[in-house]
């Protein structure tokens, strides 16, 4: 390895983790090189063009590739030949049609990889994996490539949440190292020394507890999630209001308020395939309890959107064919434009198979949506979705939502009907301009 602080580090996988993550590596000041078998993603990202919507990526994608420290390809062999690190940053999601992580794309990346590797290098795994999927590529890479055991692998999972990916990768809570040897440690805080510098704790562990440490965190968020839900439910059956009792609980800071937030549930592409993977994987090692409690956080997820839906039923008097619906975003939170696994799609599609005409509205996210789901309505702004509404159901917490003036909006819909899902907007201004409005967990 190179004795300066700078490092020749590859990225594998340019999605929403993996260019994020070779973008704030050269910012870091190292030299980084990036691959991904999707040509048109490696094209736009050499134009300096983000392909996914992240506040702040495009600036420091741009700046750093004028500086030269960043480079995109889509040739292995230099990939092989130019990393003394390589970042493996592929996606692992949901095997079709089942539950468990499909580790294609992982192994894939290793088999494209190891025929290039002559030489010592560190493969460091970043993508949300079962335990023992690091050990398993050890194996198969070093099988594979001319460099032998002179490859090892390292495991250093990411937990930046997008819509703050920047700033998450380059200062997150904590980094989390698995190794199996301590030169391995060594090279990482190499890699991180700048942020290591300010003080951010890095844990060093073995491979199983760091792949453990990421789904196990991605569990108890969604547990949090799915215990307010569940309050909210107990809220709306007694006439009690969930969002001051989560004022009151969060302010105990044992619990503390952060993701305890009512509404509509957690989707995308990380909390839902990561709890149902990890069940899986109980499933096989035999912790039942594991199993059962993965399994209820889930279920209370999916069970709001098929209460958002049947509210919305119910408020449009019984029967939601030929109703309009004004739907005001479909991301699966904000600042994103990513709509895998968004809850607000999954109840627009809903309502539309259900009959109802469906209008949607998001800042962002809409022609990620559209290539999916053709068959619904985008419109371009807030008041062009809620024309001629039955009703208006807002499913992501935008900021520019809660800046909607109601007034003029009840001017263009049909019956001014607010089904807030994500408990987010001022409930009161709403009904003083005229609208019947019903939040989930409120009275
Ligand atoms: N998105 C997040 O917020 C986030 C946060 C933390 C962890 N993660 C984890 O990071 C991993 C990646 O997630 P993502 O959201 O970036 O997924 P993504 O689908 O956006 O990106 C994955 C990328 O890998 C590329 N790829 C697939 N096979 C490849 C191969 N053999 N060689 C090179 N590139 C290949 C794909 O073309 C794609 O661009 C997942 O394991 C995810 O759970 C994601």
């Amino acid at each position: 390895m190179a004795t300066s602080t700078a490092l020749r580090i590859t990225v594998i996988g340019t999605g929403y983790l993996g260019l994020t993550h070779a973008v704030c590596m050269a910012d870091l000041g190292h030299e980084v090189l990036a691959i991904d078998v999707d040509e048109e993603k490696i094209a736009k990202a050499a134009r300096g063009e983000a392909p996914f919507y992240e506040p702040g990526l495009e600036p420091l994608l741009r700046k750093n590739l004028d500086a030269g420290r960043l480079r995109f390809t889509t040739d292995w062999a230099e990939v092989g030949e130019f990393g003394q690190v390589h970042f493996l940053c592929v996606g692992t999601p949901q095997v079709p049609g089942g539950h468990a992580a499909d580790l294609t794309y992982v192994y894939g990346a290793g088999d494209s990889l190891a025929p290039y590797l002559t030489a010592a290098c560190l493969i460091v795994g970043k993508s949300t994996v079962p335990v023992g999927t690091a050990r398993q590529l050890t194996a198969r890479v070093r099988a594979a490539a001319p460099a032998g055991s002179l490859v090892d692998v390292a495991w250093n999972p990411e937990f930046l949440r997008e819509g703050y990916a920047v700033q998450d990768s380059l200062t997150p809570d904590r980094f989390v190292f698995g190794v199996t040897a301590a030169a391995n440690d060594e090279t990482l805080r190499r890699v991180y020394a700048k942020p290591l510098t300010s003080g951010i704790p890095a844990l060093t562990m073995d491979l199983e507890t760091a792949e453990l440490v990421k789904v196990a965190a991605n569990s108890f968020l969604a547990t949090k999630i799915s215990f307010i839900n569940a309050m909210a439910e107990m809220c709306e059956a007694v006439g009690a209001d969930v969002l001051r009792l989560a004022d009151a609980i969060g302010l105990d800071d044992r619990i503390g308020r952060k993701f305890l937030s009512p509404g509509l549930g957690f989707g995308g592409g990380c909390l839902p395939k990561d709890i149902r993977a990890f069940g899986t994987v109980a499933k096989d090692k035999g912790v039942g309890s594991l199993v059962d409690l993965l399994a209820t956080v889930d279920t209370i997820n999916l069970g709001r959107r098929t209460r958002v839906t049947e509210l919305a039923r119910e408020a449009v008097g019984g029967g939601l064919t030929g109703k309009r619906a004004a739907i005001l975003g479909i991301a699966f939170k904000p600042n994103s434009d990513d709509i895998r696994d968004s809850p607000a799609l999954d109840i627009a599609t809903r309502l539309a198979a259900a009959g109802a005409i469906v209008s949607v509205h998001d800042p962002v996210a809409m022609s990620n949506a559209a290539r999916h789901r053709p068959d619904l309505r985008y419109a371009d702004s807030v008041s062009e979705a809620a024309q001629d509404a039955d009703i208006v159901i807002h499913l992501t917490e935008w900021a520019d939502y809660r800046a909607i003036n109601p007034v003029a909006l009840a001017e263009v819909v049909a019956a001014p009907r607010l089904l807030d899902a994500r408990c987010a907007l001022d409930a009161a201004k709403w009904r003083d301009a005229g609208w019947s409005v019903r939040v989930l967990g409120r009275p």
